[in-house]
């Protein structure tokens, strides 16, 4: 994990200092900021005051280093992860005796001054980016991008999200990053606006050799590579950049299912709310009931969740009806529900039920985990 606080000249450096800036625009009447780009008209769209002109707004947070207060000392958290893997690069490359071409990722937070933050954990100004830097020569990282285009696509989709709410959108020529030879975005169907249901998940961009050309430059270090019997070059950069709260917040649209009049079995309401998570993204993937409190029942609930707890995360839950606890691990989208009961003391069976189809099997204790390295895998 590089450093939030990093010397100032690295912004300089990628550009961020220079041109990492929204359009800003504030009204005149009731003071409310808004970002020039994301208006329809040219009057505030709370109160209808006038607007000031255009000014540009750096997203960078800045801070002062040291106990004297002054210019010189002004330095900034990171608006992106990437800059932090460029510097640290050869660094890497050498302790970690990695051969080109290879990649380094990183997740972290990053800090942006966003004038509009907003739509739960789109936008907000502390996020956690999920970043890999991949790291090959000039005359392989065309294909390198296209490589990772098809891998994040798959990624998604293997997580259960429906290829329909995924598009690509390619930059044309005009839309590219000033670092970037090659770029697209992946877009989600967030929804949050009728007319622009689709909006950015993630970044993958061909950098180039933008990055390590200007950090040399900068930084008087050298950060090219020379192996065998190849010249020394600087390397080109294909990148990954996801924001992992938006990833989250997709995965949650995407598994979230409400049903009128409920689904029947032990039905308490008139809507239920089940969380349709991929096993790989249920935060606890089995819950154990047990229909008692009491010994001897609650000993053997105990021993079956101690037994699944050393290799999945299990939770124990012997309060309120039993529909009521159903209910509660459909809305965190456990997978399973496994329920210890009277039987359970006599023929060592368990009942096993599952979130989406609610169909339930009585399974042997002994086979227990089998069964469940068959579901997980
Ligand atoms: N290193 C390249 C880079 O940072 P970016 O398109 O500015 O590219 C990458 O950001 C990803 O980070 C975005 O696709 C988005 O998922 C996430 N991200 C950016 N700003 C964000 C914010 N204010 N809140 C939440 N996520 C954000």
């Amino acid at each position: 994990d590089s450093a939030i606080l990093m010397h100032p000249k690295i912004w300089e450096a990628s550009g961020h200092i220079e041109g990492f800036h929204d359009p800003l625009v504030d009204c005149k009447e009731c003071k409310s900021r808004f970002r020039a780009d994301t208006l329809e008209k040219k009057e505030c769209p709370d109160c209808g005051g006038e607007l000031t002109e255009e000014r540009n707004f750096n997203l960078m947070f800045k801070t002062s280093m040291g106990p004297v207060e002054e210019d010189a000392n002004s330095i900034y958290l990171r608006p992106e992860t990437a800059q932090g893997i460029y510097v640290n690069f050869l660094n890497v490359k050498e302790s970690m005796r990695m051969k080109m071409p290879f990649g380094i990722a990183q997740i972290g937070k990053s800090f942006r001054n966003e004038i509009t933050p907003g739509n739960s954990v789109f936008r907000t100004r502390e996020f956690e980016q999920m970043e890999m830097q991949y790291f090959c020569k000039e005359d392989e990282a065309s294909n390198i991008y296209g490589k990772w285009k098809k891998l994040r696509k798959e990624w998604y989709l293997n997580l259960g999200v429906k290829e329909e709410n995924l598009k690509f959108h390619d930059h044309d020529k005009d839309e590219l990053a000033h670092y970037a030879t090659e770029a697209v975005d992946i877009e989600y169907n967030f929804g949050f606006s009728e007319v622009e249901p689709f909006k950015e998940l993630e970044g993958i961009h061909n950098r180039g050799n933008f990055d390590l050309t200007q950090h040399q430059k900068f930084s008087k270090q050298k950060l090219s590579v020379k192996e065998l019997e190849s010249e020394e070059y600087t390397p080109n950069i294909v990148e990954v950049s996801t924001g992992l709260d938006r990833a989250l917040l997709m995965f949650l649209i995407e598994a979230y299912d409400e049903i009128e009049g409920g689904r029947g079995e032990n039905s308490i309401k008139d809507k239920e709310v089940v969380l349709r998570l991929h096993h790989k993204l249920a935060p606890i993937k089995i819950a154990i009931l047990p229909l008692s409190k009491k010994e001897p029942l609650s000993d053997k609930a105990k021993e079956i969740y101690d037994e699944l707890a050393k290799e999945y995360r299990v939770q124990y839950d012997e309060t309120g009806s039993i529909g009521k606890r159903y209910r509660r691990q459909d809305q965190i989208g456990t997978p399973y529900c496994l329920t210890v009961d009277f039987e359970s003391l006599e023929d060592n069976q368990v009942t096993i039920r599952d979130r989406d189809s609610m169909e339930q099997e009585r399974i042997n204790i002994s086979e227990l985990k089998d069964y469940f390295r068959n579901k997980f895998n």
